[in-house]
């Protein structure tokens, strides 16, 4: 037998959204950005891809430095991470022992509780009420770790601002806020990080940097708290062409502002053309939406637009079943899924 430990024998693992071989399919189930970064992030690729044979800056410091400037705190208080998964991870590994809590929402990211099984960890879900939505502050004085996404998928909205608060002021861990959504919206949290000694703050540059590909995320915290978990990280987590393209997209602000606001209109419109096509939606903070269509199973759909080329997510979650999320795309996908999903409706 081998020595396989119990919590991951007994772990299914995370089941991540597929990404199909061919390039036929109007793909709008894992989040990514519809538009492309500017090409002039590859100018010095070349450069860079010349010194494969060394090793990358283990410290990223000029990613680091790039994100600082960005989101205006100094490098000291950034962890770069191999995505923001990767920041998650280490987060686990620094603050929680084996048999401890964590805790989180139910329904959230489903990775925190795939980590926090392989990691040993005891869990604690907190159900939101009928809307997805906070009741009240998260109450778990037990939990070494808090994750909390704000705007929380599957339903994309920023989480009540006063009850994260209070979660902050009344927890015994460490609040992790995870912004993955964030530039989406509004709102962020680095007010937290300033108010509170136990936050951290995650955020990626799959969505809204459109480098999914290249696996870049960031923890932002105190100075105290970055310093802890910098020894938990692999020695080079990100290599040299994600760091390079991390920090090349930094410069090009107003052109990703240009996009998110793209991205929002285009919510807005694939919001407001489904609830005309029967479906209940709820707004969204964030570069998806979720979607109840009225007139069919939410499983049917999903397999039916499959067949015709549009890839949206639907999670066997009991919470959700009856729910797709659907992520915004170009003008001209949304125009494509609205087009399908409307014959769909016709044949219903
Ligand atoms: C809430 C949330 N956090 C983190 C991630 C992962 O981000 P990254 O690609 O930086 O690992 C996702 C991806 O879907 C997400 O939904």
């Amino acid at each position: 037998m081998l020595p396989i430990r119990d919590c991951v024998q007994q772990t299914p693992g995370y089941v991540p959204g597929e990404q199909p071989q061919t390039t036929d399919y109007i793909k709008l189930n894992t989040n990514e950005n519809p538009y492309a970064p500017p090409d002039e992030i590859f100018n010095n690729l070349e450069e860079e891809l010349k010194k494969v044979r060394l090793y990358p800056d283990p410290v990223s410091i000029k990613l680091r430095k790039a994100a600082g400037e960005v989101f205006g705190f100094s490098s000291e208080q950034i962890l770069a991470g191999n995505g923001s998964d990767d920041i998650l991870n280490i987060a686990l590994r620094t603050f929680v022992n084996p048999g401890e809590m964590v805790a989180f929402l139910d329904p959230t990211y489903s990775l925190y509780e795939t980590i926090a099984k392989v990691h040993g960890a005891t869990i604690k879900t907190i159900p939101t009420n009928e809307n997805f939505e906070l009741e009240s502050h998260l109450v778990c004085p037990e939990a070494k770790l808090i994750f909390v996404a704000s705007p929380n998928p599957p339903l994309g909205k920023h989480l009540n601002r006063q009850y994260l608060k209070e979660t902050c002021e009344k927890a015994t861990g460490v609040v992790l806020i995870d912004e993955a959504y964030v530039d989406f919206s509004d709102e962020n949290h680095w007010e937290f990080i300033k108010e509170y000694n136990n936050v951290i703050v995650s955020r990626t540059m799959s969505k809204s940097y459109s480098l999914a590909g290249m696996r870049v995320g960031f923890g932002i915290s105190s100075v105290e708290i970055i310093e802890q978990m910098n020894k938990v990280r692999d020695s080079y987590n990100l290599d040299r062409i994600a760091q390079t393209l991390g920090a090349n997209c930094f410069q090009f602000q107003d052109y990703f502002k240009d996009i998110w606001q793209q991205v929002r209109t285009t919510r807005n419109r694939l919001t407001n053309s489904l609830r005309n096509l029967d479906f209940l939606v709820f707004d969204s903070d964030a570069n998806f939406v979720l979607a109840s269509p009225q007139w069919i199973e939410a499983s049917a759909l999903y397999t039916k637009l499959k067949e015709r080329k549009v890839l949206v997510r639907y999670f066997k979650h009991p919470r959700i079943s009856n729910y797709v999320r659907i992520t915004v795309g170009t003008d001209a996908e949304i125009d494509r899924l609205l087009e399908v999903v409307e014959q769909l409706k016709n044949e219903s």
